[in-house]
């Protein structure tokens, strides 16, 4: 007999293997954000094909733990500096930064009429650097060092859908969730055209089958702010000290208000320090979390402890089929108060 894994409980391991022990048809919502394949510390040496065949393998797991009719919820974000080596190197003439008055017109006059010259010559004539004759005749890399391989944004949302058709999973609906601009992570913008990074996405597969529509999960105000919004305003989590990519509690709330009912089960199956969790316990539903890494697994246990609440503070609904939940604010605070009182 096989024994399937218990809700709530936070499981160290590979999503890829852990999926197969969870009871098939039994999971009401999955949110979970994936490695993006952006260099950090838990994706280091991953290249791009693992990364890719992480996410088909899965993805294609999901469809057997799914209820049918449930939701598959996946943020993540496009990769802003995907390395290509066949791409030719980005040169921008940076007129707005110039510091030398010498201009690309001057230098090709001066070719002109004396064609024997070397650049060396040019500059001396001009009374500049012989880099800056390099710089207006061949343009900037604008990106990193002379001989870095350029990057351009690779988009991933078609590459999610394609793995989730071929699992039997439908892509529903997808938000766009707008966080702080990462200035810090966009150095480089100064010199070119590019937007920093501030927005990621959330898709939403569908599984096939019943889907329970209860429009009193949320209050007329909350419909109207974000029920039906497809751009979500949260602010990131300013404190990443333990991890370094955490989601805020709020997109997990979202979600798990939206799509389950108190008692189903929620899992996120890249569960990092917990927060998919915590928002299970505060909305009183139950989870499965999958994690690989031990300290986080580590971290997520102690989350999951701070976040258990008070029969009277979370109510689950009343016989009626009303929903009597106190705001997501005010769980929000609850969670926060405990977590720094502790
Ligand atoms: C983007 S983070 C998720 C952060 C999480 N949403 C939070 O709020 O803390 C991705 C997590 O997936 C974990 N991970 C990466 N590959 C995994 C795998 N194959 N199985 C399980 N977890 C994995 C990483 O260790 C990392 O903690």
């Amino acid at each position: 007999m096989t024994t399937h894994i218990q809700p709530n409980s936070i499981v160290h391991g590979d999503s890829r293997a852990i999926l197969k022990h969870i009871e098939p048809e039994s999971i009401a919502c999955s949110v979970w954000s994936p490695p993006y394949h952006v260099g950090k510390e838990y994706e280091v040496d991953v290249t791009f094909e693992e990364w890719q065949s992480l996410l088909r393998d899965v993805i294609t797991l999901h469809y057997n733990v799914l209820k049918p009719g449930a939701f598959l919820v996946i943020n993540i974000a496009d990769i802003l500096c995907f390395k290509d080596p066949e791409m030719p190197k980005i040169m921008a003439e940076n007129v707005s930064r110039r510091k030398v008055n010498v201009t690309r017109e001057q230098i090709l006059a001066i070719q002109l009429e004396h064609p024997e010259y070397s650049r060396y010559q040019i500059a001396e004539l001009l009374g500049c650097s012989e880099q800056t004759i390099d710089r207006r005749l061949n343009g900037n890399n604008i990106r990193g060092g002379k001989y870095d391989t350029q990057t351009r944004v690779k988009l991933v949302g078609g590459l999610l859908e394609e793995m989730a058709l071929a699992a039997g999973l439908y892509l529903y609906d997808r938000r766009v969730w707008i966080k702080d601009a990462a200035w810090e992570n966009s150095r480089w913008h100064s010199i070119s055209y590019r937007a920093v990074d501030e927005f990621e996405y959330l898709y939403i597969f569908w599984k096939p089958g019943i889907t329970r529509i209860d429009k009193h999960r949320l209050t007329k105000e909350e419909w109207t702010n974000w029920g039906s919004r497809a751009v979500w305003m949260i602010p990131s989590v300013r404190a990443n000290d333990d991890h370094e990519a955490k989601f805020p509690l709020a997109l997990p709330q979202r979600i798990i208000q939206l799509f389950t009912e108190p008692g189903d089960i929620v899992l996120d199956c890249f569960l990092g320090s917990g927060t998919t969790a915590v928002a299970a316990i505060l909305a009183g539903r139950r989870y499965i979390g999958i994690e690989k890494e031990q300290k986080y697994v580590e971290l997520a246990k102690v989350a999951c402890e701070r976040a258990v609440p008070e029969q009277d503070e979370v109510a689950l609904g009343n016989s009626n089929g009303q929903n009597h939940r106190p705001p997501l604010r005010q769980l929000r605070l609850l969670h926060e108060r405990r977590a720094s009182s502790s």
